[in-house]
């Protein structure tokens, strides 16, 4: 179905061409001036030089050449030479009731749908979930949500950190602790245990503990380093640790996935690549792009064009050990051969932008990827306190991200009892509906590469440019919808009908750009665009029903018409909120 913006564009080329101009000149942008039109024309402006005419004259030749629209109920020529455009109702109800029969609201499904790998969420094993991975996870989430409603066949890859340090440290902080343990004899033989040697609390007290030790103590992170490195080769005992050490934790990271609504097609790791890396590094060395330096196996990644320097790209450690970038090439191998996927995405903090610029070069360069495959890189930036640094807890640790959706929700509960009177129970449930609104709109709604600041009080405010208001909308209509029922109404024969005063009007129009909106946020993988017109449309609504009585109109027709187009409202709105990754309640 045709953008509503494409029709005007389309009518206004015609008469461009009628008129001897070139069609391109057509084109139509919403009004800087909504005091004057809705929208303008300023394809006389840019012609005058090529047609060496005043841009007025132009104007007034297209104009001439328009004829009788049923598109536009005002078409009016104003110096120097814009054209002023406003839209006649009949046509904007009749292009929002095939908005509302079309499935996807107009947006249009992508032809030759790609497969795109989204790589995001990237958790530590062991290490518990802090407010940095949220980030990853609700970005990705939204954008893979995103690109599925496009039609692209993407796939969501949670990509585990199992095969760093953290592993390492883990092993040896549990062998300083308990020495006896079957991991640990280097002559057992037999079965290890199916039980884990430690839980969940354990495992996490466990992984700050090593790291702190091995800040201080140079023959412990010696130690832990060794460790890691046996393990990457194999060592029975240490993998059986490995093991537990997955299981328990990964367990508890789907537990936290599932509360946050994020839901990842594959649990690959960084571990899964391992196989691949021997082949992988040998084929680098023998087409001569892998050399030896300082020990160290190196690709040389810089360009000419580089304003600042890009080092080596390091293959192996001196002593062969792998590394991140390791991993990161050979996973890419990985989904290249098990996934041919047009398009890589990685979700990830800015400040490994280095580290990808060094791994895609690489890839490209030693033909990991076809040359039409894309690595992208989607670099966020950093969840700030109110005090403008990393978000921290109020003793200034490291703030774990349980901790954070307890602390909004019990805000959200706080603020949902203080405006209702209903039984607890159903509060409670609200509020982590709406908690989670305030946590995702709160990191959506600004740009995903800057930074922003986390604050509690204004993400979970009913007014302003929150989550929670956004809901609070679609939970309005919702009742007014709801009532209209009760009161024994239907929607039998309704019909949307032209616009009965200027904020109806308004919302038809914010409706209209549903389906562009949705693209082009997919295109520029900025769900901020999806955030800043949902909030559009909230308050375009808002207007509409303090300025209008709804249930209070005597003309059923007329009353049937308001419904329909809140029913239109709602579903989009509700589209939309599904995109960014939460739901509405009923009620609030
Ligand atoms: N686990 C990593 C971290 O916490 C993020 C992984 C991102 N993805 C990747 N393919 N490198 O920093």
């Amino acid at each position: 179905m045709k953008k509503f913006m494409e029709i005007m564009a389309e009518e206004l080329s015609s008469a461009f061409e009628k008129a001897g101009y070139a069609p391109e000149y057509g084109r139509v942008t919403v009004s800087n001036r909504p005091d004057l039109c809705e929208f303008q024309c300023n394809g006389a402006m840019a012609g005058a030089k090529a047609y060496k005419k005043a841009p007025f004259m132009i104007a007034e030749d297209v104009v001439a050449n328009l004829g009788e629209s049923s598109v536009f109920s005002k078409v009016e020529v104003v110096k120097p030479g814009f054209i002023n455009l406003n839209v006649k109702g009949e046509f904007l109800a009749s292009y929002l009731k095939e908005m509302g029969e079309d499935p996807k609201f107009s947006v249009n499904e992508a032809e030759n749908p790609k497969t795109v790998i989204i790589d995001y969420g990237g958790p530590n094993v062991a290490k518990p979930l802090h407010v940095g991975h949220l980030r990853s996870a609700i970005i990705g989430e939204s954008i893979k949500r995103i690109g599925r409603y496009v039609g692209d066949k993407v796939i969501g890859d949670v990509h585990l950190g199992d095969w760093g340090l953290q592993m390492g440290l883990i092993i040896t902080e549990l062998k300083h602790r308990k020495p006896e343990l079957v991991y640990f004899d280097d002559s057992y033989q037999g079965e290890y245990p199916s039980e884990a040697p430690f839980t969940i609390g354990e495992l996490e007290e466990i992984y700050p503990c090593a790291s702190a030790k091995s800040k201080e103590d140079e023959e412990y992170r010696n130690e832990a380093l060794e460790a890691t490195h046996l393990l990457q080769q194999g060592k029975p005992g240490y993998t059986a640790l490995w093991n537990h050490i997955m299981q328990v934790s990964v367990t508890d990271l789907k537990r936290n996935y599932d509360n946050l609504k994020v839901s990842f097609d594959l649990w690959k790791k960084e571990s899964d690549a391992q196989p691949y890396i021997p082949d992988m590094v040998q084929a680098m060395k023998d087409q001569g792009y892998a050399y030896e330096d300082q020990g160290a196996l190196v690709v040389d990644v810089k360009e000419e064009t580089d304003t600042k320097e890009i080092p080596p790209c390091m293959l192996l450690k001196s002593d062969g050990a792998s590394l991140y970038t390791t991993t990161d090439l050979a996973t890419i191998v990985e989904r290249m051969k098990l996934y041919h996927p047009d398009e890589i995405l990685y979700v990830v903090d800015k400040r490994q932008e280095l580290h990808f610029i060094q791994v895609f070069r690489c890839a490209r360069k030693t033909g990991l990827v076809e040359k039409d495959t894309k690595l992208s890189f989607l670099g966020f930036g950093t969840m700030n306190g109110k005090d403008g640094k990393p978000f921290k807890t109020r003793e200034g640790g490291v703030m774990r991200l349980e901790t954070l959706i307890a602390d909004i929700n019990e805000e959200m509960y706080r603020k949902i009892v203080e405006n209702r009177s209903v039984r607890d129970k159903d509060a409670e449930e609200t509020a982590k509906i709406v908690g989670l609104s305030a946590i995702k709109y709160g990191d959506l709604s600004n740009q995903a590469t800057k930074d922003y600041v986390f604050d509690i009080d204004r993400f979970t405010s009913f007014e302003g440019n929150t989550g929670p208001y956004i809901l609070y909308t679609i939970v309005r209509i919702k009742s007014i919808l709801n009532r209209y029922r009760e009161e024994g109404g239907t929607m039998e024969n309704a019909q949307l009908l032209a616009p009965m005063n200027d904020s109806e009007k308004n919302l038809m129009l914010e409706l209209t750009k549903f389906g562009s909106t949705v693209e082009n946020a997919y295109e520029e993988k900025a769900p901020h665009k999806i955030c800043a017109y949902i909030y559009e449309v909230s308050n375009a609504f808002n207007s509409f029903y303090h300025e209008t009585r709804i249930l209070g109109e005597e003309n059923a027709a007329q009353k049937k018409s308001f419904l329909s187009l809140l029913e239109l409202t709602r579903n989009i709105l509700e589209t939309a909120i599904d995109l960014l990754g939460f739901s509405a309640p009923e009620r609030m």
